[in-house]
């Protein structure tokens, strides 16, 4: 084992805040207003603009985010929400939640994406009852050809919602970026530590069309209407009206001053993640039976995570083992994702469905997630490889 006091620790993920987040922050403290306030509204623009959307709401998490795209959507039950196994949970949640029967599709195992030749011939089974509500993933930042998905879809009353918690900044054709919403109804971001803009917790949803601007709005604040001209009478300035039953997820202004101090610098921390990436790429060649995620090498992509595929059968190694030898000398690793059916609050309504996604099971079987964040150098990338040799051929305990 080697010497913990000698080497710093390497998450898989991290933050990065410099000091102008924090006075960005610090000057949203300073001032009258720390709950949803100008701020919230400044980010929200900025996000749309640089995304290409005509409308941006902000939200407390990526998992809200979700939540509120299937309220907007007028989701219900009997309808169909068709998404991927390997996602985080809240993907599938968001529709199961608002009532919808979750449908996956299997994946691709080149990019981890959702399967489109399968996705087709789920959507041309006609429903007996509802709409289909799609919902692809750009898993690990890498862009789901929404173009071709768009076109597989025949029937006006399908919506298309793209889970874009972790694409920020990537592209699907080298110009237009997800969250343009130019093939989708709506797309949502999540700003967790982990992803490349960070609000502490936080999500967004950016949408083309206004009647979605509104219902998002109004989940985001309890129902809650005070327009003139939506209200059933107006009796005085103190008068609002809850037409829907929803909640209170706000975002806060301090949260969005953050995000807008980090969404100034975005370029650079896209440009940094896709040199992490070239490095592991150098760094791994060499490494039997370990590929980087062959999707994550296009320029496109905006790097969430460093995706690798280990055959741990040919090493006669468990995952479990290599992940606890890699903390143990110092390198931080996680599993992205395990396949959301497997999950006991969805085995308890759909049974045991590992059968039916054979892709999805060999991904997972293979999947890890080594460390990837902005301030990450070469020298450590480097490190990570050379240990995950040592330990997956026996050279390391
Ligand atoms: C693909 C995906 N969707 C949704 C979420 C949920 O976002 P949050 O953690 O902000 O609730 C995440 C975050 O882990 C994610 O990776």
């Amino acid at each position: 084992m080697t010497d913990h006091t000698a080497i710093s620790f390497l998450p898989y993920a991290k933050q990065a805040i410099t000091s102008e987040d924090i006075q960005a922050m610090e000057a949203v403290f300073r001032g009258e207003i720390i709950t949803r306030g100008p701020q919230v509204a400044e980010f929200e623009a900025a996000v749309a603009s640089y995304v290409g959307a005509s409308y941006a709401v902000a939200f407390n998490s990526g998992s809200t985010a979700l939540r509120a795209a299937a309220f907007a959507a007028e989701t219900k039950g009997g309808d169909r929400w068709i998404t991927t196994p390997n996602s985080f949970v809240a993907t599938a949640v968001a529709g199961a939640a608002a009532g919808a029967v979750p449908v996956f599709v299997d994946i691709d195992g080149e990019t981890g994406n959702l399967n489109l030749e399968q996705l087709q011939y789920n959507l041309e089974q006609k429903p007996s009852r509802g709409r289909n509500i799609v919902v692809p993933v750009h898993y690990a930042g890498i862009p789901v050809n929404m173009k071709t998905i768009d076109a597989s879809i025949r029937d006006t009353d399908t919506i298309l919602i793209e889970d874009g918690a972790a694409a920020l900044g990537s592209t699907y054709d080298g110009e237009r970026r997800v969250g343009c919403c130019e093939w989708s109804h709506m797309t949502v971001f999540s700003f967790h530590p982990a992803k490349l803009l960070t609000t502490g917790e936080g999500g967004l949803v950016t949408t083309n069309d206004p009647h979605l601007d509104y219902r998002l709005r109004l989940y985001r604040n309890n129902g809650i209407v005070r327009e003139p001209d939506r209200l059933s009478e107006n009796p005085g300035p103190w008068y609002y009206e809850v037409v829907e039953m929803t909640g209170n997820y706000n975002v806060t202004d301090f949260q969005a001053a953050l995000g807008l101090s980090q969404l100034s610098r975005i370029h650079n921390t896209i440009r940094e993640r896709q040199q992490v990436i070239a490095w592991y790429r150098k760094y791994l060649e060499g490494v039997a039976h370990v590929k980087l995620l062959p999707a994550l090498k296009d320029s496109r992509v905006s790097p969430h995570l460093a995706v690798v595929l280990i055959d741990f059968e040919e090493y006669r190694k468990e995952r479990s083992l290599v992940m606890t030898q890699l903390r143990d000398n110092g390198i931080g690793s996680q599993v992205h994702y395990i396949p959301i059916y497997r999950h006991p609050a969805f085995q308890q309504v759909s049974g045991i469905l590992s059968d039916y996604f054979p892709a999805s099971e060999h991904f997972y079987a293979r999947t890890l997630s080594l460390p990837l964040y902005n301030g990450l150098k070469e020298e450590e990338v480097k490190r990570v490889c050379q240990t995950l040799s040592a330990v997956l051929e026996g050279k390391l305990l």
